[in-house]
């Protein structure tokens, strides 16, 4: 309390940020941890710059190792020297560059979509497809694992949400069924991802976009991390299908650059571009990023086969844990979670590979739901061929597990 006659606190707000921050559970506080690459070659190994022995990254979802190619580098490095490294204003006024175009231009081909738009991040494309999909009057039904982004757009879209079962199209359709009934000319969107960043899980996505068109849903799907993956060629789940009206895909993950973008037909890529606030109000990618996209994209069309090579190696290493007791991780990608439940358990794990060399990062609530706690390992093109003994090893048999 101030003294009596004395000014109030003017900053009260502080008071109660550090309250709030002070009751945080200690054993689920955050802390930044920074990495160098330990060696130029592969990037597979990254050094921890509070020191200690370099890690094998088992982390991070640069899936096929493009962020270290060279044609990317190369690519992204000729347009840095040729047109500086930021676009310096938004696409809609002095921001695009002929990479944009040719960018946009060339993922909707490849995509087999008629309109792709850049943006600067996935999150913010998940927030401006979101927001221009859906107002207040809408009804948003979305996976209970959707990532945090696309649950950020409902928000500020004032739509109401529901929440389906992972992965459920059962309990999807028994929702749409029911809000038809209640209010059949109410406009309703479906959220979900093509690979769960946390589960490593897909819905069957063909159902999914049929379950949508029969009850009038317009789909958004994230596939964030399917493409260059998963789908033929690494084109994503939603290749082929129709009513998928909306993907959302990022670079920041197997084109191993950083932005994003969505992709529609030609009605809602205008629709986006005339109505989204993400894709107006911001600067334009940097045209350094849309370069080295753009030869990852090349890379993507060049060797299809990758995606799929990766596949076959992640479905060899969930045998192996199977096998080691482990129990086999869900999906069919390079996304492999060993649930653990408990917080520390997930925590031990993680110090326990980093010990033997390895970085895999526990994963603990909010991020996924209580009680099941896990670490995320990643399956990546450009690790050593011993990296799967060597993981089996540091983990140990599963009954005597942290
Ligand atoms: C499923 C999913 N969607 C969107 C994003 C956001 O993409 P970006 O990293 O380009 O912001 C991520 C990345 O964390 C993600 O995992």
């Amino acid at each position: 309390m101030p003294p009596s006659g004395a000014d109030p606190d003017p900053t009260p707000w502080r008071g109660e940020i550090g309250a709030a921050l002070a009751a945080l559970p200690t054993g689920r506080r955050r802390a930044l941890r920074s990495f160098s690459r330990a060696d130029t070659g592969s990037g597979a190994l990254l050094r921890p710059t509070g020191g200690g022995p370099p890690l094998l990254d088992l982390a991070s979802n640069d899936y096929l190792g493009l962020s270290r190619h060279d044609a990317v580098i190369a690519a992204a490095a000729e347009t840095l020297a040729a047109e500086g490294l930021g676009a310096g204003a938004s696409r809609l006024v002095s921001g695009t560059r002929p990479v944009h175009e040719r960018l946009e231009r060339e993922l909707a081909a490849w995509l087999g979509r008629e309109r792709v738009l850049l943006f600067p991040s996935g999150f913010q494309a998940n927030v401006a497809a979101v927001t221009a999909l859906a107002d207040r009057r809408s009804l948003v039904f979305a996976d209970r694992l959707l990532h945090h982004s696309l649950l950020a757009g409902v928000r500020a879209s004032g739509a109401r949400l529901q929440r389906f079962a992972h992965n459920d199209l059962l309990d999807l359709e028994r929702r749409l069924r029911a809000a038809a009934r209640a209010a059949p000319r109410q406009r309703r969107l479906v959220l979900s991802e093509s690979l769960f960043s946390m589960e490593g899980t897909s819905p069957d996505v063909a159902e999914l976009a049929d379950l949508c068109r029969r009850h009038g849903a317009l789909l958004l799907l994230d596939e964030a991390h399917a493409l260059g993956v998963l789908g033929p060629g690494g084109r994503g789940l939603a290749w082929g299908l129709a009513d998928v009206a909306v993907i959302s895909g990022t670079f920041g993950k197997a084109f191993g650059s950083g932005g994003a973008f969505l992709a529609s037909d030609a009605l809602l890529g205008e629709w986006l571009l005339q109505r989204s606030g993400g894709f107006r109000y911001t600067t334009a990618l940097a045209p350094p990023l849309a370069a080295g996209a753009l030869a990852a994209l090349a890379l993507l069309q060049r060797q299809s086969g990758a995606g799929g090579a990766l596949c076959r190696q992640a479905a060899r290493w969930r045998q192996a844990l199977a096998e080691a007791g482990w129990g086999r991780p869900a999906g069919a990608g390079p996304i492999l979670p060993l649930i653990v439940a408990r917080d520390e358990a997930a925590l031990a794990l993680q110090q326990r590979l980093e010990r033997q060399g390895l970085l895999s990062v526990a994963i603990r609530p909010p991020t996924v739901p209580s009680g099941t706690a896990r670490l995320r390992l990643v399956v990546r093109q450009d690790l050593p061929a011993d990296t799967l003994p060597r993981l089996l090893n540091a983990l140990g048999p599963r009954h005597a597990a942290p």
